[in-house]
């Protein structure tokens, strides 16, 4: 993994799990595994995302290839959905979990040709998604469910989502609803976080440091396998012709947010934050804190290297 010019740990794993735990109780976090947070968590989480990633409305991580965090690393995504649109010639795209309007909004000034939609269930997600997006005559954003996909919708040349089908809950469902709403020839592409296949084999500090991302972030049921999203894609007439582990990319990113959320909990100055802001918002300190151990091991300083999470892509078209 190219960790040379990248930001090194801020502290070991035991001692990142020990400040966690003091703060805010392991436990404590654990017990939300299997219930729906999704909500709170997003009606609290916004003015954190918009603090803390620099680019404004942007809700995933940076992919920083050679292993240094920029912000151009938010766009690696929206780049690769450009691609897409050009190789089939889209006139249509559709955003599942557009968040706060970041990708649709990069993308559509560059493609006045095409018509894109994005939809969140988020009703102050959209709000935001078009005021911002004011300007540009060819980008709407919607309120509803990628469980639900308005046929309104349906027919579209390109459908991608990034960092939000972590949430869905039937794969089958979901993956059904995403080949009904692409037209014959079209493209799907995620990029989102995974648990990795031999998962249950990584130590279990890193285990539990994946743990407390995934509850902290919302996504309470685990993230999904990759196979399990190629197979439900499969399964709904998609082929799948891209899956690929970008989490070496991942790893900037992610350190850089560690080392923000690593001054949180070294300093009480910071830690009364913990009683005046809202539960679910100062969680994501937990998630910045812990996410590098969770894709790298417990520490690759001193050679364990086993992860549990991957960040990756997957990419499908719809046959003719
Ligand atoms: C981590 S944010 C990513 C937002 C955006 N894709 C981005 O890259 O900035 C996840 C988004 O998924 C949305 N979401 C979660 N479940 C959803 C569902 N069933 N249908 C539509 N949106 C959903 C959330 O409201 C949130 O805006």
């Amino acid at each position: 993994m190219p960790h040379a010019k990248t930001t090194p740990f801020a502290m070991p794993l035991p001692e990142a799990l020990a400040h966690v735990d003091r703060v805010f109780g392991i436990d404590a976090i654990l017990a939300d595994e299997g219930t729906d947070i999704l909500k709170p968590y997003y009606v609290q989480s916004e003015p954190g995302y918009k603090r803390v990633h620099s680019e404004k409305g942007c809700m995933h991580m940076a992919l920083n290839p050679d292993g240094v965090y920029t912000a151009d690393g938010y766009f690696a995504q929206i780049r690769d959905v450009a691609y897409q649109i050009r190789q089939v010639q889209g006139t249509s795209v559709l955003e599942l979990g557009s968040g706060m309007g970041f990708n649709t909004i990069a993308l559509a000034p560059d493609h006045p040709d095409v018509q894109f939609t994005g939809l969140d269930l988020m009703e102050h997600h959209v709000k935001t998604a078009n005021k911002d997006a004011g300007h540009l005559p060819n980008a709407t954003f919607r309120q509803g469910s990628y469980t639900d996909i308005p046929a309104d919708l349906h027919g579209a040349d390109v459908v991608f989502g990034l960092e939000t089908l972590c949430y869905a809950e039937d794969l089958d469902a979901v993956a059904a609803q995403i080949a009904g709403a692409m037209a014959p020839g079209g493209r799907f592409v995620m990029y989102d976080g995974f648990r990795r296949a031999d998962f249950d084999a990584a130590p279990e500090d890193v285990r539990t440091a994946a743990r407390l991302f995934e509850v902290t972030t919302a996504v309470t049921g685990g993230f999904h396998m990759i196979e399990a999203w190629e197979a439900a894609l499969t399964r709904a007439g998609l082929v799948v012709l891209r899956s690929e582990d970008l989490t070496d990319q991942s790893i900037a990113g992610m350190r850089y947010l560690h080392n923000r959320a690593a001054k949180f909990f070294r300093s009480w100055k910071y830690r009364v934050l913990k009683h005046v802001m809202p539960k679910y918002l100062i969680r994501n300190a937990v998630a910045g804190l812990v996410g590098p151990y969770m894709i790298e091991g417990a520490g690759p300083n001193s050679g364990d290297t086993m992860g549990a999470i991957t960040y990756s892509v997957l990419m499908a078209e719809k046959p003719r």
